[in-house]
């Protein structure tokens, strides 16, 4: 069976992506409709050598899709997702609009595909550092059992869309010629410095990012009592997003059994051999698919803890491939 696909959103970071995805993994697809805001209307894009004329996203754009990707930010999925799935299509959203609704299911579908079967027409693609970071906790959850864990991420710029990967580099090439970009989309300059702000302030001093992070973990592992607090980071990386993890488990940790977890899970690669410095990197993780888990050792300052180290591509796991493998994975 082949599909109609629609992708609002389709010239984004992870819209582009998608186009490539479905192509490279040879998606049955039967027509594709790319959607993206009146000011791209008409420009075209290649799928499978031919080029497709982009058309403003308004419903009656939706008629007749099987599955439509909304990767256009969370006031556009707000105001269209459910007027697609009225309309008979099965979406799948990048947007943080519906991650935290509860007939809404969230999907890493190496961690819970198994909720895909009570999907009501939505579904939920992940904040991209708790996708990535997922594919280094589950795994270890599952080995030990997990009961509560500090991050601090690393996030690169494609986080911020195509916005944010231009400022990147329109500040470095700036920087090269002896001038200064002021910064546009960043509250500060991006290139050579970080700052631990992503998304915005609430009541409580954490993040909306530290809130999806630790919200979204819940619900994706079915821990709705774990114990999480992160500090999110911007820095001046491309496109993967790295997280280093204290977790504490119930049962006692075994550094062996916790590296043969890692190697048999799906989707991540031990990537750990200090002595020759070979642990994850953003750069080395940047076009892979798989995410990377290395500088695993068992945790100076928890009782059952391990310390580890997550690299995985931004706009892959944490955004296209994730919710193409949900599309991969939905019940037929
Ligand atoms: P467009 O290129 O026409 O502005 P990113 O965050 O990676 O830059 O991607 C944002 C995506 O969301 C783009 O494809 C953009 O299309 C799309 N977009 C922005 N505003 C709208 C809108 N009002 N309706 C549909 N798509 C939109």
């Amino acid at each position: 069976m082949a599909y109609t696909i629609g992708i609002v959103g389709a010239t984004g970071a992870v819209g582009q992506e998608l186009i490539t995805l479905l192509e490279s993994r040879s998606f049955p697809v039967k027509e594709l409709r790319l959607l993206a805001s009146a000011r791209s209307a008409g420009k075209t894009m290649a799928f499978k050598g031919k080029e497709i004329s982009i058309q403003e996203t308004r419903p009656e754009a939706f008629d007749g899709l099987d599955i439509v990707f909304f990767s256009a930010g969370a006031s556009i999925s707000r105001d269209l997702a459910p007027e697609a799935v009225r309309r008979g299509c099965v979406v799948i959203d990048n947007s943080s609009a519906f991650r935290t609704d509860a007939n809404v299911p969230l999907v890493v579908p190496e961690v819970n595909a198994h909720v895909l079967r009570e999907h009501k027409g939505l579904i939920a693609n992940p904040n991209c550092s708790t996708a990535i970071a997922l594919m280094g906790l589950n795994p270890l959850h599952k080995a030990f059992g997990l009961k509560r864990f500090f991050a601090a991420t690393y996030q690169a710029v494609s986080g911020s869309g195509v916005k944010g990967m231009v400022e990147l580099e329109k500040q470095i090439r700036a920087w090269v010629n002896g001038e200064t970009a002021t910064p546009e989309v960043y509250a500060h300059p991006i290139a050579f410095n970080l700052f631990p702000h992503v998304d915005v302030f609430l009541e409580d001093g954490y993040t909306k990012e530290e809130h999806k992070m630790a919200n979204e973990s819940r619900k994706i592992m079915g821990l709705g009592n774990l114990a999480i607090s992160t500090t999110c980071v911007r820095v001046p990386v491309m496109r993967a997003h790295s997280i280093a993890i204290n977790a504490e488990f119930e049962r006692p940790v075994d550094l062996a059994k916790a590296r043969k977890a890692i190697e048999d899970a799906d989707g991540v690669d031990l990537v750990d051999d200090p002595a020759s410095n070979r642990y994850p990197t953003p750069q080395a993780c940047t076009g892979v698919n798989n995410c990377a888990v290395g500088r695993l050792r068992v945790d100076s300052a928890l009782e059952n803890g391990l310390s580890f180290f997550v690299a995985g591509d931004q706009i892959l796991k944490g955004a296209a491939l994730n919710a193409i493998q949900i599309a991969e994975a939905l019940p037929r």
